[in-house]
């Protein structure tokens, strides 16, 4: 029996089927220009082919920090330094490898990953370099593995690399339940730390407690800073600050002699609720923040540091150092997973929304 061709209609609607299959499209969120959450648009582009030394991840999670947010508020330098407008924000991603370039003998099609990135991760495909991936332990899941690196990175960074810790040493944690205050709680417990969380209401004190704080303030019922003193007489060896203005003052205030201050985060001087970034207010915020004075530091034995993880992005062995110290700790299981709400890549806004809260506890995550 031979073959006959289909009638011509028929043959025209099968080959269109064919194109858009053999083009697939892959989806990424664009932001064009800085504003609310309506700045966030869902494109759809042809499949990524990776260049020489390159791999393409498919996407199975990708995790949305508050950064992400000051990224679509045009307000991260970085950003601005790096990529420019238009931008696809995201840090952090996990999946599978689709495909690999020449010279990658790493990475295999098919390999589960989860990975860092410097923008770009809001897509069903990023094109990586294999040095920023790293194998998905088996029991873990995507959202799980999109959802460690920025905050554990973020959290071991202040901690580890500008603190030197001390078994004893009594830790203030801002916003401490949310995405990189769960990951210090964890990282304090496990080097014998007592990390005291600062939370903004009552229905994050058992997270937090759960991942390892010894005390909890819940800033929607009590004074921070008379609890702060009362929990920690002597004062504060280490206090990590990502709430900005509203805060700086007393977390410097309340550190002992030879403490450190650690300032990474200013999310209280930023508009909530995808409300337009008012400038007077920021200017307000600004001018209040406190001016650290050498001859007061010198005569305490003060530390004030800040960073951005954004700018360490190249530093591979600082990278390599992090993960690998901190992978071997979750083995250990001393590293809890956080709470982790899931949401489709097109429910983008919704993510950000809920982020912007100051309700979420733990992470969130993209599922594209
Ligand atoms: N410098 C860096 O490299 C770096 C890297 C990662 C994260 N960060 C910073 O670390 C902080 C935590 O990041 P995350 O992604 O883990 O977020 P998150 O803590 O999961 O969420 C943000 C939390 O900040 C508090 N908050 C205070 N004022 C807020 C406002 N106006 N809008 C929204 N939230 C507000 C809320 O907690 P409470 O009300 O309970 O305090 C809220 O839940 C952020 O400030 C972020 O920019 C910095």
């Amino acid at each position: 029996m031979g073959f006959s061709p289909p009638p011509t209609g028929v043959l025209s609607h099968w080959l269109s089927v064919r194109v858009r299959r053999s083009v697939q499209a892959v989806q990424r969120v664009l932001i064009r220009k800085p504003g609310g959450y309506h700045r966030l648009e869902l494109v759809e582009e042809p499949t990524p082919s990776p260049g020489p030394g390159q791999v393409v991840v498919a996407t199975q999670g990708v995790g949305v920090n508050y950064a992400d947010c000051v990224v679509r508020m045009g307000l991260y330098s970085s950003a601005a330094r790096y990529v420019g407008w238009p931008i696809t924000p995201g840090f952090e991603f996990a999946g599978t490898v689709a495909a690999v370039g020449d010279g990658v003998d790493s990475s295999t099609v098919g390999d589960r990953v989860f990975g860092v990135t410097r923008f770009g991760g809001y897509a069903s495909h990023v094109v990586t370099q294999p040095r920023h991936l790293f194998p998905l332990p088996a029991e873990w899941s995507m959202p799980r593995g999109a959802s460690f690196p920025t905050v554990h990175l973020t959290a071991w960074y202040a901690l580890c690399e500008l603190c030197r810790p001390r078994t004893g040493f009594r830790v203030l944690v801002h916003t401490a339940a949310g995405g990189v205050g769960l990951a210090a709680l964890g990282i304090c417990k496990r080097l014998g730390m007592e990390a005291v969380g600062v939370v903004g209401s009552s229905h994050k004190v058992d997270p937090a407690l759960a991942s390892g704080a010894v005390a909890v303030i819940d800033r929607s019922s009590q004074d921070t800073w008379a609890e702060a003193r009362r929990l920690a007489p002597k004062g504060y060896d280490i206090v990590l600050e990502s709430s900005g203005a509203a805060t700086m003052k007393g977390s410097y205030r309340c550190l002992r002699p030879t403490g450190r201050l650690v300032v990474f985060g200013l999310a209280s001087m930023l508009p909530k609720a995808g409300r337009p970034v008012r400038w007077w207010r920021l200017a307000y915020h600004y001018l209040r923040m406190p001016r650290f004075n050498p001859i007061r530091m010198i005569d305490r034995n003060l530390t004030v540091s800040a960073f951005n993880l954004s700018y360490l992005f190249e530093q591979q062995e600082l990278l390599a150092e992090a993960m690998t110290q901190l992978l071997g700790w979750e083995r250990e299981g001393a590293l809890p997973a956080p709470p982790i709400a899931t949401y489709p890549l097109a429910e983008v806004g919704r993510a950000h929304s809920d982020l912007e809260s100051g309700q979420t506890v733990g992470k969130l995550v993209l599922v594209p």
